[in-house]
């Protein structure tokens, strides 16, 4: 008979060097488990005699107890152990500084596109926007170019199939919106355009703002004054405009028009070379036979269009020297438009 107070001392010194409750556990099973040291005493009491046995069942009992006590003890000693190492571990650290997200901007193509909608908006024109893969008829013969016209060597064209191009100008956007609206219209037209041309001032893809406005009394009169309303709110209250004569197919009297001059206001400098006005856009009365061409009657209405590329506003306003700026995604760049 194994002597039951040895069993406890060495219980006790395993159990107190079990590092975690898992182990622990395991040296208790060691001991009070099924196939344990104390579960074999029990079982080997019919090897003794009977006299002997109640004995012998107390003081294993009371061994089973004393372990029990044991365990117990030292387990609320190593769980107190573990809970405060892992409260150490999840220590937040409330002084820390926190983390940046990089929070991105508009690109100012983007945005000044935007301005431009709601400068118009103001006006009362409404957003048509046309396909960017276009059919010669909507890009040249319906705006009164024709195929042997000289006006479509005036922009390089990207043709993707028979009589299919990528749209060298959103002035296709007229023809699709008279087709399906009658006058009066008041049309407004953002989009990508794409022409094989490509320097500091110009990128084979930029974006284009067309402006379509016919009904029965439209004259030249009505586009200059909602151009220089157009100046004054895109780039300064003192801000002028000019026409000057020049030529459209689809338009007759055309003009192209200047703004005084963004960096110096009309005195003259570097980038106005010293005339004081600066061109922006494109213009005119609609040409009576783009009017025809979509089914409206020339004699009872009349219209202006106008189209300006989205960069160059973009260039003046914010004082951008190169366009490729924009299509670069230099952040240091883009990061400058943030509000
Ligand atoms: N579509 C012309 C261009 O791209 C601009 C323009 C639009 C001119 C409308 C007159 C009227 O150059």
């Amino acid at each position: 008979m194994e002597d039951t107070e040895k069993i406890a001392v060495e219980a006790r010194e395993e159990a107190e060097k079990a590092e975690s409750s898992r182990a622990l556990y395991e040296i208790k099973m060691k001991f009070l488990g099924r196939t344990g040291k104390v579960t074999a005493l029990l079982k080997g009491m019919r090897d003794i005699a009977a006299e002997l046995r109640p004995a012998f069942g107390k003081k294993v009992n009371d061994l089973r107890e004393k372990l029990e006590g044991i365990f117990g003890e030292i387990e609320a000693r190593v769980k107190a152990k573990e809970m405060e190492k892992k409260l150490a571990s999840e220590k937040i650290d409330v002084t820390e500084p926190g983390r940046h997200t990089a929070q991105g901007a508009l690109h100012p193509i983007t945005r000044t596109r935007d301005e431009l909608i709601d400068v118009f908006a103001g006006m009362g024109f409404e957003i048509f926007e046309g396909p960017e893969i276009e059919t010669e008829y909507y890009n040249f013969t319906a705006l009164n170019t024709p195929a042997d016209h000289p006006a479509r060597d005036m922009q390089d064209t990207f043709y993707i199939g028979d009589g299919v191009l990528l749209r060298t100008q959103t002035s296709a956007g007229q023809i699709r919106l008279m087709e399906k609206k009658k006058p009066p219209i008041k049309m407004l037209s953002p989009g990508r355009v794409f022409r094989s041309d490509d320097d500091a001032t110009h990128s084979p893809m930029f974006h284009q703002m067309e402006g379509l406005v016919v009904d029965k009394t439209i004259t030249l009169c009505d586009l200059q004054g909602m151009l220089d309303e157009f100046a004054r709110k895109m780039f300064s209250s003192s801000a002028k405009t000019r026409l000057r004569p020049s030529y459209f197919p689809f338009t007759e009297p055309s003009v192209e028009v200047d703004v005084s001059c963004t960096a110096c206001g009309g005195k003259g400098c570097s980038l106005c070379k010293g005339t004081g006005w600066i061109e922006v856009l494109g213009a005119g009365m609609v040409n009576r036979h783009v009017l025809e061409n979509c089914g409206v009657d020339p004699d009872e209405y009349t219209g202006f269009a106008f189209g300006m590329g989205i960069e160059r506003i973009a260039m003046l306003k914010y004082g951008i020297r190169h366009i490729r700026s924009f299509f670069e995604n230099d952040t240091r760049f883009l990061q400058q438009f943030k509000d």
